[in-house]
């Protein structure tokens, strides 16, 4: 394989063959294509794209590079949901329990903060104990007991993958459409899926800010997914505010408690349930979003939905308890309420402003290995076109100390906006399948 003269064609807008992806991706896996050849074509890759059958074989390779959760014992049908990140998103351990409470296993792999966004392997690690680095063998058995097992990716899951965006991370080479889509159906399919549900998120706090790059990035994957027979659907949900009220791991934990007990705020029940009724119909355990919510309602009034949380909580090793008592979460030793200092409507929520400022207060990571504080963050109560009043608490910051708290509240006055009229922006706006795309309502165009 004469390596230079494939980055050469890749550079001028040239496809590789199945075969020749096959190889320099194993090559590289093995050691025996260098970083700096590698480097070079993945950049030939994010200004010139992929092919489809290119684009197949990347994530293919990726995918076959390690192994797959094989079917339970139990034989239930499997689904699962990604998201492409947001602040105060934190869907997944609302809708993971809940939809094994349902009877559809949900074996989910997932990430850790990124940039400003949030991850839900942070979140979980706030609950005292909690262990999400279970090797295979014993996560599987997790998802056979309970129905839902929530890790990271080890080395055993699509290692390609792994090694590939250490890679990207460090040569610019992240923001690839079909590099990530490729890097995320690997690891999704090693889960050996029924059905997935893509929560891909628009607006000035998600990674994509524009609308038409969602369309194109779900579309990309739900063509991954479909061809590895994983009924794959996606929702395009927004991101020009923080999700719910909580942002920061373990307000978002208590936050999640409150939901599952059917107590959490609009916008986060509606789009979480809208996310599970998806995913119990792309596991092919209802026929429609309709009957899937009946399903959903009965669990989460049951109080089902909440006892399989608790039960995954002990089967990881984390201390159960939490889920009666939320005060055993960290606590922050610094709280703070924020005043509106004018009459008016709330006109925006910055989340990438709320993001960073809890990187800032240390309840994220801006180099990789540091240590976060799950305590920190922000509960904000307004919501873009809420009627507000001078000196009403809208915010709180929980910091660790005051120079968190000066931060925090500086960081709240810089993300909200109070005007005096504001516009409506739709929380879901398409539904993407194989068979097309479904405008659901009118998003607004980021600023
Ligand atoms: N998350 C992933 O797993 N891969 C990417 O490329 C981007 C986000």
């Amino acid at each position: 394989m004469l390596v230079p003269a494939l980055i050469e064609r890749k550079r001028n807008g040239g496809a590789l063959g199945a075969d020749e992806w096959r190889e320099l991706l194993t090559e590289y896996h093995q050691g025996t294509l260098p970083d700096y050849q590698m480097a070079a074509l993945l950049m030939a890759v994010y200004f010139r794209g992929l092919a489809e059958e290119e684009l197949q074989a990347v994530a293919r390779t990726m995918l076959d590079s390690g192994r797959r959760m094989q079917a339970g014992a139990a034989a239930r049908a499997r689904a699962d949901k990604h998201s492409t990140g947001g602040v105060g998103d934190k869907t997944s351990l609302i809708l993971a329990p809940w939809v094994a409470s349902c009877g559809v296993d949900v074996p989910m792999i997932s990430g850790r903060g990124l940039g400003h966004t949030g991850g839900t392997l942070d979140k979980l690690e706030s609950i005292p104990g909690f262990r999400t680095d279970l090797p295979l063998a014993e996560a599987a058995d997790v998802l056979d007991r309970i129905g839902c097992v929530l890790v990271g990716q080890t080395a055993e899951l699509a290692p390609i993958d792994r090694k590939l965006y250490a890679l990207r991370d460090v040569t610019g080479t992240v923001e690839s459409l079909p590099l990530i889509a490729a890097s995320i159906m690997s690891k999704k399919l090693a889960e050996g899926l029924d059905g997935l549900v893509l929560d891909v998120k628009t607006g000035s706090g998600a990674f994509l800010t524009e609308p038409d790059q969602s369309v194109t990035l779900a579309q990309t994957m739900i063509a991954l997914g479909e061809a590895e027979g994983c009924r794959t659907v996606a929702l395009l949900t927004a991101m020009d505010r923080p999700l719910g009220r909580a942002c920061g791991n373990a307000l978002e934990v208590e936050e999640c408690l409150m939901a599952l007990q059917g107590q959490g705020p609009a916008d986060l029940m509606e789009v979480t349930s809208a996310l599970a009724a998806e995913m119990l119909v792309a596991a092919g355990a209802e026929a429609s979003p309709d009957t899937a919510r009946e399903r959903l309602g009965e669990a989460l009034t049951s109080g089902r939905a909440l006892e399989t949380f608790a039960r995954i909580i002990d089967a990881q090793g984390g201390n159960a308890a939490v889920v009666e008592d939320p005060a055993l979460l960290p606590q922050a030793d610094a709280v703070e309420v924020f005043e509106a200092e004018r009459d008016g409507v709330v006109t925006r929520v910055e989340p990438r402003t709320i993001g960073r400022a809890i990187v800032a207060l240390g309840g994220g990571r801006s180099a990789v290995g540091d240590t976060i504080d799950p305590s920190v963050g922000f509960v904000i109560t307004a919501k873009p076109g809420d009627r507000v009043t001078r000196g009403e608490g809208i915010a709180s910051v929980f910091a660790r100390d005051d120079a968190g708290t000066r931060l925090g509240l500086a960081a709240l006055q810089d993300a909200i906006t109070i005007g005096d009229d504001a516009g409506s922006t739709p929380l879901i706006t398409h539904r993407i399948t194989a068979a097309g795309v479904e405008l659901l309502a009118t998003p607004r165009r980021s600023a």
